[in-house]
């Protein structure tokens, strides 16, 4: 790669045919300099050999070895017998950082240089912190996804691979893997589509996003559930939109303390599953919402992220499937039934709605990766996505019940559980003086990533628990761990008191 750059750069001829281009060892050792300096060379980097430097980039060895040799006479190289080449050179301590990657939060630019809006962004709670280690939350299973069934289909398709596959994607994604989905979709969430509704995207994020962007404009409501999915979050605070958090109880969304709230143009629901206290929200409150949303000219953004995994009692159909009037966007995804990083979502429009979210995610996304998504419409159509989710589910189940073994002691009068019925996590929810962040922060020094609930809060302030997945953890680590989190718990509830 190292030489491919140089190549690049090294003016060979001169450019005008007139005067001569700086003597080539000259160029090359001033490329290597700035880029020493420039850190795109990393302390301790391996430079390639100069008989290796010399072929690739077409010069006399001797060209090579002078620039090399002045800049180990300056400090910039070391030489070591036997091994090679290698960078010397760290940036000083006052140095300005250069690279971008180093503009966050915590980096010595500060905020001072990063506009107001990533400020808000940056000021916000991330699971980007957080260890993954037991009771880490939002993460599945990764083993019952079948690598080598995968694998072989992947390379199947670049295999076949035509032009086109290679190109961006503007049909909003690949027809056969929308087919596959929207009958997924009929069978299992209820609902009433054509395959061209659905948009293959590359996470719930961007389909949030391109929500955002074409059903409001900065400055409009969205109301939202309270506590709430810190992605959403990030994502209505990005597009400028003003967050009205509703509360949620046990059955969800509590659209009962909204009437004094400015109307929204979104209203943005887990229906399935509160995230993250788990609440279902009854079909009362579905149509409820649905019948307010029509009122209100608002449209209703339905996040289903985890309905494949239910544990107890029977599966409600989507809000989508009771919409007759065309009022909800609905979104799913690959993360939790397969893996995170399969990057892999979908996005259910209106009818109406089709043409412009494909126009706008094709201006936004430049969407492509069009062989992985023919491997999907495969992997669903040959019945492995269902053996996939089939194996996960009967894992979750024994982890599940593992947990909630090990909570019991915590249970009682102080601290009760919510949202165990379905996908990965649950919520232990705690007295409201007790300092849910202290008592996570605690966990964390036993190798216990837990998260807490007040951290979800828009406006409430009654939120005290801890949101615990068992998605991820193995089953042998929840039940040696899930002990430990317990007696964390019960001391906190004692220590109150004393
Ligand atoms: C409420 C909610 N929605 C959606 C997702 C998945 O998002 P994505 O498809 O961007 O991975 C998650 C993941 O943790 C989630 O908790």
């Amino acid at each position: 790669m190292l030489t491919e750059f140089l190549g690049q750069q090294l003016q060979l001829k001169p450019a005008d045919g007139g005067a001569t281009a700086l003597a080539l060892n000259r160029q090359l050792y001033l490329l290597l300099k700035k880029a020493i300096l420039d850190q795109v060379l990393r302390h301790g980097e391996r430079l390639p050999s100069s008989r290796v430097m010399a072929a690739a980039l077409q010069l006399a060895r001797n060209t090579v070895m002078s620039a090399l040799s002045q800049l180990e006479a300056e400090g910039f190289l070391e030489t070591r017998q036997g091994s090679g080449t290698f960078v010397r050179f760290k940036r000083p301590a006052n140095g300005q950082p250069s690279s971008p990657a180093e503009t966050t939060g915590n980096s010595r630019l500060g905020f001072r240089q990063v506009s107001a809006r990533g400020q808000r962004l940056l000021k916000q709670d991330t699971a980007n912190e957080l260890e993954v280690q037991p009771f880490t939350q939002g993460l599945p299973d990764f083993s019952p996804f079948p690598v080598a069934v995968w694998q072989k289909l992947l390379a199947k398709h670049w295999r076949l691979s035509y032009a086109s596959m290679l190109d961006y994607n503007d049909t909003g994604g690949f027809k056969p893997l929308k087919r596959a989905i929207a009958q997924y979709l009929r069978m299992f969430r209820g609902m009433r589509l054509d395959d061209e509704q659905v948009l293959v995207t590359t996470g719930t994020q961007q389909s949030l996003s391109l929500c955002a962007i074409l059903l409001a404009d900065p400055g409009d409501t969205v109301w939202v559930e309270d506590p709430l999915y810190w992605g959403a979050a990030q994502i209505f605070r990005a597009n400028g939109l003003h967050m009205h958090g509703i509360p949620t109880d046990a059955q969800g969304l509590n659209l009962v303390l909204s009437d004094q709230a400015p109307a929204p143009r979104m209203v943005y629901v887990t229906p399935s599953h509160q995230y993250p206290t788990g609440g279902v929200l009854t079909a009362e409150r579905r149509l409820d919402l649905l019948r307010r949303c029509r009122d209100m000219h608002a449209w209703a953004l339905e996040d289903d992220y985890d309905s494949e995994f239910r544990f107890a009692g029977p599966q409600q159909p989507s809000l989508h499937a009771l919409d007759l009037q065309d009022r909800v966007f609905y979104m799913g995804t690959f993360s939790k039934t397969l893996y995170p990083g399969i990057k892999m979502a979908y996005l259910v429009v209106p009818p109406d709605w089709v043409s412009a979210f494909k126009r706008i995610h094709y201006d936004m996304n430049r969407p492509g990766l069009l062989h992985q998504q023919v491997a999907m419409a495969e992997f669903i159509e040959l019945g492995h996505f269902h053996s996939t989710i089939r194996q996960a589910r009967a894992t979750y189940v024994q982890r599940r019940q593992a947990l909630l073994q090990a909570l019991a002691p915590c249970l009682g009068l102080q601290a009760s559980i919510s949202g165990a019925e379905q996908g990965l996590h649950l919520c232990l929810h705690l007295p409201q003086t007790l300092d849910d962040v202290a008592l996570a922060q605690q966990a964390q020094t036993h190798g216990l990533t837990v998260r807490a609930l007040s951290r979800y809060a828009i406006a409430r302030q009654d939120l005290r628990g801890l949101v615990i997945g068992y998605g991820y953890a193995p089953l042998e680590a929840i039940q040696k761990d899930g002990p430990v989190l317990a007696q964390l718990v019960v001391r906190a509830l004692r220590h109150r008191h004393a």
